[in-house]
Order: structure tokens, then sequence, then C-alpha cells
């Protein structure tokens, strides 16, 4: 709507398009009728040659459904940080999560391979911080990824007698991508091998250099087995969140991301869902990409009820009408029919996507891989 063509003003405007380009060109813009100039440009050329443009309002199916609107300053309100946990395969991610999960609430799940994207809210003093646990497998790149994308804060787990390994570096970089600070924690510090020092000098090769080097990376020595300074860690971390001033308004119909989804053979498909504005209640009306549906049943990570669940919740719902992709942005919305339009205008963008004419490879490309 800001912008058309030069080839469209013209025939709008019923001149042919040398007219238009030879007007442009006046006026010192070089354009070809395939360009695409900016409303101001148009207007000008429009006055020029006696016409008057006027801005088109286009509204999406996707505008008059969801509501994107900004919060205000007075809407907002303190929210809870999250917390990505992330690190090499069994570098004690779980573990950490376990120990913090024991030593505040109720008991959790012991190790193992890490599969899929663990979700938790744990309160600290007092006040709630969300953790997502990720797997540290080199073949769940696109998990570490996605929870970086949604957390505030990374905690990098490094095991004291391992070391940086490829997948700690690829957690490193998927904290830098997503611009968020990183918190390393030194961890298994009660094994005898446990060579912290070495790691500090390692993390230093990645821009991570440690506060006690003159660096403003922290480094916390801990055991996730017996707990030597994971409060140190957690004193940290809620230091690090509350610079942060993190802020959200719960007053607005939910929008977050699609942390996990999977087909449940009893109740369809069921969705990790993280709230990151607003307050998701049971009975809403999601749309996340061409899945939708009403909440019907939500609980939270301790698989209890929940009937609505504010900013930086991460609770379990079913009611969706297909399995939503993980990392999708998920909105509740007001009205039904208007979504279930949406999604099959997505479906249909997908299908005429999926059908588009492959390009086309030139002798020259083929010849440059040989
Ligand atoms: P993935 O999710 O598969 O990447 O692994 P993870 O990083 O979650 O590691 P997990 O917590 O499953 O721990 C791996 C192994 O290390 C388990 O056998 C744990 O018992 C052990 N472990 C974790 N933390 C510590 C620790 O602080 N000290 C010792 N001695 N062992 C630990
Ligand atoms: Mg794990």
């Amino acid at each position: 709507p800001d912008e058309i063509s030069v080839g469209e003003l013209a025939s709008r405007m019923k001149k042919t398009g040398a007219e238009v380009v030879k007007c442009l060109m006046k006026n010192g813009v070089m354009a070809s009728l395939s360009q695409i100039i900016d409303f101001d440009t148009a207007a000008i050329i429009a006055e020029e040659m006696g016409c008057k443009v006027e801005k088109e309002v286009v509204v999406t199916i996707e505008e008059k459904l969801i509501d994107d609107h900004k919060d205000e300053d007075k809407d907002l309100v303190p929210r809870a940080p999250v917390v990505v946990v992330m690190g090499h395969v069994d570098h004690g991610k779980t573990s950490l999560l376990d120990y913090i999960r024991n030593a505040h609430v109720a008991s959790g799940e012991a190790g193992g391979i890490t599969q899929h994207i663990g979700a938790y809210q744990v309160q600290i003093n007092g006040k709630p911080i969300t953790f997502l646990d990720t797997p540290g497998h080199e073949a769940f790149t696109s998990m570490r990824a996605r929870g970086a994308m949604v957390t505030d804060i990374a905690i990098l787990v490094v095991a004291a007698e391992d070391g940086i390994m490829p997948q700690t570096v690829e957690s490193i970089n998927h904290a830098k991508a997503a611009g968020i600070p990183i918190i390393v924690a030194i961890n298994k510090m009660d094994k005898p091998e446990a060579n912290p020092e070495r790691i500090k000098q390692q993390l230093t090769e990645y821009g991570l250099v440690c506060e006690e080097w003159g660096g403003d990376t922290i480094v916390c020595p801990i055991s996730a087995k017996t707990g030597m300074g994971v409060d140190n860690l957690l004193e940290m971390l809620t230091l690090t969140a509350e610079v942060g001033e993190l802020k959200a308004n719960p007053n607005r119909a939910a929008q977050g991301t699609v942390i996990e989804a999977r087909l449940d053979k009893g109740r369809g498909p069921v969705a990790t869902l993280l709230v990151q504005n607003g307050t998701l209640k049971q009975g809403d009306i999601i749309i996340a990409g061409t899945a939708v549906g009403r909440v019907r049943a939500m609980v939270g990570d301790k698989g209890q009820k929940l009937t609505s669940a504010g900013p930086s919740v991460p609770v379990e719902i079913t009611g969706l009408s297909e399995t939503p992709s993980a990392g999708a942005t998920f909105n509740a919305v007001a009205d039904e029919k208007l979504a279930r339009e949406l999604v099959e205008q997505r479906k249909e963008e997908a299908r005429a996507k999926a059908n588009a004419p492959v390009t086309k490879v030139s002798l020259e490309d083929l010849f440059s891989q040989i």
C-alpha cells in the first residue's frame, strides 16, 4: 500500500509508461516500468502529471484478526525472565534443572538424553523464572536455535572435565544470534578432574571473558550433583534478569510461541506453548500457522490444570485442528470464522509455494559444481 510499480502508476493515471519514466527522470529518479517507487515519489510524479494519488487502505484478514497493537507503558507489568539452558550433550543441563526444581519444588525426571524442549517455571526467592531445557545432541540444532530465540537469558552449561565441545560453540552462536546475555555454568565441579581454569581460557576464544579476567561474562562453577554453586548461579541469573527490566501486558489477547507439538493418539494435537504477552485462557480460540482451534484443556509444567496463563508461563494445551510447527507464533483471536479463513489462506499460500516452478539451473552453474 505504501509503494507502487512505475507501470502500475502509469496505468492508473491512464498515461503511457514512457511518459511516467520521463517525468521520473526529470525529477532525478531513474526507474524502469517494473521498478517499485514509494508513495511520496508517486505523489510528486502524479501531481506533476495532473493526477492525485491516495493511499490504498488494504486490510488483510491477518490484520483484521490479530491484534498486534503496541503496548503502552502504563499497561506493562514485570514478567518472569525466560531462561534457556544450552550446551553440549551430557554436560548436565537436565541435571541442573532437576536440581533447581527439586530444591525449589517437587520431584523431577532423571537424566538421559534429552530429545525435546522441557519448559518449567520455578519460584526462586519468591520470584518466578521460566526455564527451557534443550537437548545437547548434535541432531537437535533447530531446537537449540528455537530455544534461544524465545528467551531472555542463556545459561551455557560446560562440563568442567570436558570443556568446550562442538555444541557448546553452537550454543554460544545461537545465544549471540538471538542477542541474549550468556551466563556460563561450569558444571561437574565435584569431579576430581574438573579444570575450570582451562574452560575460562577456552571461553575467551569465543569472546566470553570472565569478570575476574577483566571481561563481563559471568562464570559460575557449579555441581548439579551436589548443588554446589547453584544458589550463586541463580543469584547471578536474577541480577541479570533485573537489568533487563522485562515486562509484558497481561491484559490483552495472548501471543507467544509454539515450543513443541506432537500428535497424541487419544488427545489429538498437543502443543507446548510459551505465552509471551497477554493472557491465554481456557476456551480461547487460537491460531498457530495453519492450526486453529479452541483451547480445550490447559495444564501447567507440574501437570496442574490451569484456566489461564499469563506472560512467561509455559503451558500444554489441546484443542488444535492439527499439530502446529514448533517455533510458530500463536495468537488468541476473537473471531473463529475469520481464523478459519486465515488458515485456509495460509494453506493456499503454502500450496502455491510448493507448486512454484523450480528455478532453472544454468549450464554454468552445473559446470561450476563439477
Ligand atoms: P542432553 O540433554 O542429552 O544433552 O544431556 P544433559 O546436558 O541434559 O546431561 P544430563 O543432565 O542428562 O547429565 C548427563 C550425565 O552427567 C548424567 O549421568 C548425570 O548424572 C551426570 N552429571 C550431571 N551433572 C553432574 C555433576 O555436576 N557432577 C557429576 N559428577 N555428574 C553430573
Ligand atoms: Mg538433558
